[in-house]
């Protein structure tokens, strides 16, 4: 009886052995598990066969009957571990990270070519003495017209050009209401510029748009003549755009200064020639200026006999454009990170 026990319990390890061998997971292992050592599993059935056993023999067979529980516990145990060795040896094989591969590059911004431009021309007039200062531009009315000598019957006042909040209030059309802004606080002398953004009721397209930005200038102090605004200008035109631009002054009119010009550049591409770029002319138009008309000083309550003073105005796109050579005003609002890292 007790030679086909130990028969029984061989087979049954020897069977252990072989599935275990074929296992290939945790569940797998865990079926063996339950079929051999499980409440109905295979040695808790031989054990059903020990009534028949002869008490004598009981010992025994109950010893071969654990000494079987333990060997196949342990084979099991075995081959838990080498499954668990195999899949994490498949994980780290798949997780591996090849450490000499170049990092991804952090994406950090570029300066947009109108902030270019900006510290360019802020870096020329702070090099010069001027203070830079800014303004709102949400506006008076009467700072962006009335007191830069704008009569309410002005063109530039209608409201095809001009966005009004309401008959008092507008949105700047020019960064010029800072001159007077500046005028008021009776610091003198004054060498200011005024960078910012300013508004007009225009129709997009490659050279408008209803939002742009301009830099005034103004410099207040006694016996400034027409002759320090050209010497001024025409240092900063040769700063910007290369030591042989040359530059003109062209009569022109603006209500609050008197007399007034519009400054006119070489062309830095052609120098002077005629090109596509300059359209043949052979100059760029590049700002408005002139000598502070004495009623704008009056009215910010500068007495005129005393003090004289230049003023200008730049579009800061225009400079954008043009020292980039980009050919359509859009581009600069786009904010196309392909297009902006070209600067
Ligand atoms: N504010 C003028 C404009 O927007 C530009 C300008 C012209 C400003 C002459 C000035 C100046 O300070 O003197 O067209």
């Amino acid at each position: 009886m007790s030679s086909t026990m130990k028969e029984k319990l061989d087979s049954i390890v020897s069977d252990a052995v072989s599935r275990l061998a074929e296992a290939q997971d945790p569940d797998a292992l865990n079926t063996v598990r339950v079929d051999i050592l499980g409440k109905k599993g295979q040695l808790k059935e031989l054990m059903k066969g020990m009534k028949d056993v002869a008490a004598e023999d009981r010992p025994k067979i109950g010893q071969m009957v654990n000494e079987a529980r333990d060997r196949v516990t342990e084979l099991i145990e075995k081959r838990k571990k080498e499954i668990d060795l195999e899949v994490m040896n498949a994980r780290m094989a798949a997780e591996t990270i090849d450490v000499t591969l170049p990092a991804k590059k952090a994406e950090i911004g570029h300066p947009h070519p109108n902030q270019i431009a900006l510290e360019e021309l802020e870096r020329i007039f702070v090099g010069m003495g001027y203070e830079v200062i800014e303004g709102p531009e949400i506006e008076w009315d009467e700072y962006n017209f009335t007191k830069l000598n704008i009569p309410p019957n002005h063109p530039a006042k209608d409201e095809q050009d001009t966005f009004y909040i309401n008959k008092d209030i507008v949105l700047r059309t020019q960064t010029s209401p800072v001159q007077a802004r500046r005028m008021e606080q009776g610091k003198l002398p004054i060498r200011m510029i005024s960078p910012g953004r300013v508004f007009r009721s225009d129709e997009v397209d490659a050279t408008h748009s209803p939002s742009f930005h301009q830099v005034e200038g103004l410099v207040v102090d006694k016996n400034i003549t027409f002759a320090d605004l050209k010497g001024t200008l025409d240092k900063f035109a040769k700063e910007v755009f290369g030591p042989d631009t040359k530059t003109k002054f062209r009569p022109h009119h603006f209500p609050f200064t008197e007399p007034s010009a519009e400054m006119d550049v070489s062309c830095f591409k052609c120098g002077g020639k005629g090109c596509r770029f300059c359209k043949g002319e052979g100059w760029i138009e590049i700002l408005g200026c002139g000598m502070v008309h004495p009623h704008v000083l009056e009215m910010c309550g500068i007495d005129p006999n005393e003090y004289t003073g230049f003023a200008f105005g730049v579009g800061l796109e225009r400079i954008a454009l043009l020292k980039y050579e980009i050919d359509d005003m859009r581009l600069l609002y786009e904010n196309d990170a392909r297009f902006l890292k070209q600067f």
